[in-house]
């Protein structure tokens, strides 16, 4: 059923989508070496033991991205996943400082990304949005500058981000940048609940007044969070088998999503850094629903959340419902 309905990805690191196999060609092409000697090497590389685990090695893989033609690329190959798996919209951060902090200039990554997204649109029908985010290990100044220097692009985007580290790095420490973007008329999202705790969910919503939280699956820690996520219709983005890989549930069975659906949040299903975590959206959605036992009901309340927490239009979102709608009634009638 999931391979033939529609869905939204909200929760995707345009960086975590890249292969083995292109990090080696763009390796090649830009004369850098690896400290892997086979795409093999690399896979046998990806098990890790906690988030910070997974960033050492998955910051030291962005390195090969260079030109924009690289980055245009790497967009490319995930608009093609994004077709296979019937993605009709997706909304991508990008981390700018992983590229900025080695040289790389801020226009060289966006308009290569943008570019890609572009023909998307056009080519394979993908609408899209970009959300540019912050490394919360590094200071609350770089993240200043950095905002300061994507001015030129601010237009461009839909929003603001945080991510990395997230332990010791709670969102209180980027208020400010925060409050500058949303001044200029950018969204605000926030990684948190995912390592941390519940108490860094109500942060990023008082402070960084997020309008989505991605992952947030500590939430139910806290019931009085809970009530308030589900009262103000507040949409977490949760990413099923990132979670399992980076230990943040021991197994997909102990998942709590069909918990967090029981208990009326509006959840997401995602698939967060597909490269490095074993799946892309459709494989998130197949393994969760077997270890949950998920029923077609529940999945096709994934798939409309999906469009009721993206940053659609209106119109556009209607016009996705109803599609899906439509393709659900015919494939239950069957
Ligand atoms: N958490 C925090 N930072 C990240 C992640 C994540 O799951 N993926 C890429 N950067
Ligand atoms: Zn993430």
């Amino acid at each position: 059923m999931i391979d033939s309905l529609p869905k939204a990805e909200l929760h995707l690191h345009i960086e975590g989508t890249l292969e083995p196999e292109l990090m080696f060609s763009l390796a090649e092409r830009n004369a850098i070496s690896l400290p892997y000697q086979s795409v093999e090497e690399v896979r046998a590389a990806y098990q890790f033991s906690s988030l910070q685990s997974f960033l050492d090695i998955y910051y030291a893989g962005a390195k090969v991205l260079q030109t924009e033609q690289d980055f245009y690329d790497l967009t490319w190959a995930y608009l093609e996943r994004c077709q296979k798996d019937n993605v009709v919209h997706t909304e991508i951060f990008f981390d700018p400082q992983t590229h900025t902090d080695r040289g790389i200039s801020f226009g060289t990554v966006f308009e290569g990304i943008d570019a890609a997204l572009q023909d998307g649109k056009k080519q394979l029908g993908i609408s899209s949005h970009i959300i540019m985010c912050f490394l919360r290990h590094l200071s609350a100044e770089d993240a200043m500058n950095t905002f300061a220097m994507s001015k030129p692009w601010h237009h461009r985007m839909i929003g603001v981000g945080l991510d990395s580290s997230e332990q010791g790095n709670p969102p209180r420490k980027f208020t400010e940048v925060f409050e500058k973007a949303r001044q200029a008329g950018l969204k605000a999202v926030a990684h948190a609940g995912e390592e941390g705790p519940a108490e860094y969910i109500w942060e990023a919503l008082k402070e960084l007044k997020v309008l989505r939280v991605d992952h947030g699956v500590r939430c139910l820690d806290d019931d009085r969070l809970v009530q308030y996520l589900v009262e103000n219709r507040i949409p977490l983005t949760v990413c099923p088998l990132s979670n399992v890989k980076l230990c943040v549930f021991d197994s997909l069975s102990d998942h709590n999503l069909k918990q967090m659906l029981d208990r009326g949040l509006c959840v997401t299903v995602n698939s967060d850094d597909p490269s490095y975590f074993g799946g892309y959206i459709n494989d998130n959605f197949r393994a969760t629903q077997t270890a949950l036992g998920l029923d077609n009901q529940a999945v096709y309340q994934l798939l409309r959340n999906s469009f009721n927490a993206s940053f659609l239009e209106h119109s556009e979102r209607a016009r996705h419902l109803a599609r899906l709608d439509t393709l659900y009634q015919e494939l239950s009638d069957d």
